[in-house]
């Protein structure tokens, strides 16, 4: 089995789940900061429970994270000890426009991130940066209501301008926003939305969407302008719904259900709504806020490349009478019989990911990018402070196995693989430590606590044999 030569390998992180830092080089606080360690966390997140200020009663996870501020040269370093040859990470709104409004950027936001690409060019590492990886200046939240507000475009295509220009000759991979369709079920995550009561929710999604979409493809044109050589992509949470049974509505049901996942990057990859998005809005009284010129901008604004994280897929059923879910990446899906699942109840399904790779290039014939793919697992050290991961190495490879046969039998066209939290990093999902996805282990724990040093796990040295030989050395 082989991959084309110049196949991406790496490695994926966002910047609030790993720098901490958080009141360093001048940053002003995030969406993101905000959410807490336990049980009100997804209460936060899905913009139910409104939280614009820190609480000395919770635990913000986010605030020190992994630290990586202080470490990135040592963690950039053992990537390149890896192999690595693209790593993708997310930049921190509010290091490079602290409130989201300002006029000018803030020179020691830019500074670091610069220094983060050196290092990378430094041993031949592409760095793949995602614009807004669940990020928005609080600030933006609290004055104009986060993505609700149109006012976000010009923003947004602020920070991405600066970012476009500043990183010319460092970055040509860019992803504009992080799983645009998570907006459905994290609104304040992937919008810095939350909720009034008299707010008619569908609406408000609706509209900060559109806004998204809209600078997404704002941002792809300057990106283009101010460099021809960039490429420029969208990015979908995947994992293909399988109807629970061979019943036509069961089936039906599922294609509902991936239509929702879909929908929005129907729009950055093809430049305009799909029709069935356009029927269900109307059944359900939802108006999009089109502006002129919106539609010009989106048709002639497309993306270059099609992005995507995988971890599970999810079963669909037309009867809507209670039954056994199981959880998923953010939210629960029916139990899968056939599936075993993780500690934290996400299916493990490899071909899940071949068949996904197939549908999206079958549906966009754009070229992929899997940019997230990983097994969260507590890792307990042995004895000699050893980490035998064996369980994530087994889910990595069972995967990449399908991702190879996706390339090579069937003919999908891919760029590459940068697996999530290639080191130990927070859950978006949780704000846990303890729930870990890296090859190198991270001292610290939920509470914070713990000295950050790096350790390299047992995957650490597989997944080097993996890059090294093209993916053709997976045992
Ligand atoms: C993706 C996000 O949805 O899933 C990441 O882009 C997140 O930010 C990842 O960390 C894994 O989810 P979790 O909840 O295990 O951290």
């Amino acid at each position: 089995m082989s991959l084309p030569e110049h196949f991406f390998w790496g490695g994926a992180t966002a910047a609030n789940q790993c720098e901490g830092g958080y009141r360093e080089g001048k940053r002003g606080i995030a969406n993101i900061d905000l959410l807490p360690i336990g049980e009100e966390r997804f209460a936060v997140a899905s913009g139910k429970v409104k939280k614009l200020e820190f609480d000395d009663k919770y635990f913000y996870p986010a605030q020190n994270a992994i630290d990586f501020y202080h470490h990135y040269k040592e963690d950039i370093a053992l990537f390149a000890e890896m192999g690595f040859n693209v790593y993708r990470m997310s930049i921190s709104w509010t290091r490079i426009f602290p409130n989201g409004d300002e006029e000018q950027p803030n020179e020691e936001g830019l500074l670091f991130y610069e220094n983060i690409f050196l290092e990378c060019r430094k041993y031949g590492i592409e760095p793949l940066v995602t614009i807004s990886h669940f990020d928005c200046p609080i600030e933006l939240v609290k004055k104009y209501g986060g993505w609700k507000n149109r006012k976000m475009i010009s923003f947004y295509e602020k920070l991405a301008t600066t970012l476009f220009t500043r990183f010319k000759d460092l970055v040509t991979y860019w992803i504009t926003f992080n799983e645009i369709n998570m907006i459905y079920h994290l609104p304040f995550c992937a919008a810095g939305i939350y909720f009034e009561e008299e707010e008619n929710q569908k609406q408000v999604i609706a509209n900060a969407a559109h806004y998204e979409l809209v600078a997404s493809a704002l941002a792809t044109k300057i990106g283009h302008k101010i460099n021809p050589q960039n490429n420029i992509g969208c990015m979908l949470a995947a994992g293909p719904y399988y109807p629970e049974s061979c019943r036509p509505e069961d089936y039906w049901q599922a294609v509902c259900d991936d239509r929702d996942g879909y929908s929005l990057i129907d729009v950055q990859v093809r430049g305009n709504y799909p029709n069935y998005l356009l029927k269900k809005y109307q059944r359900e009284g939802i108006h999009i806020p089109f502006a002129e010129g919106d539609k010009e901008l989106l048709q002639k604004n497309t993306v270059d490349f099609v992005s995507f994280s995988y971890y599970n897929s999810r079963v669909s059923s037309a009867d809507t009478s209670k039954k056994d879910t199981t959880e998923g990446n953010v939210f629960p899906t029916l139990v899968n019989p056939y599936l075993k699942v993780s500690d934290w109840g996400w299916p493990i399904d490899p071909l899940g990911l071949r068949i996904t790779l197939n549908v999206l290039y079958d549906r966009y014939q754009k070229p992929l990018f899997i940019v997230e793919n990983g097994f969260g697992a507590e890792d307990i050290p042995n004895e000699k402070g050893f980490i035998e991961d064996d369980y994530r190495i087994n889910y990595l490879k069972s995967h990449i196995k399908e991702m190879i046969k996706a390339v090579e039998e069937d003919g999908v066209e891919l760029w590459g693989y940068t697996s999530w939290g290639c080191i130990d990093l927070i859950s978006n999902g949780t704000g846990e430590m303890r729930k870990r996805y890296g090859f190198i282990y991270v001292d610290r724990n939920n509470k914070g606590e713990g000295s950050f040093k790096r350790l390299k796990k047992k995957s650490f040295y597989w997944y080097k044999r993996v890059i090294a030989s093209n993916g053709k050395e997976l045992d």
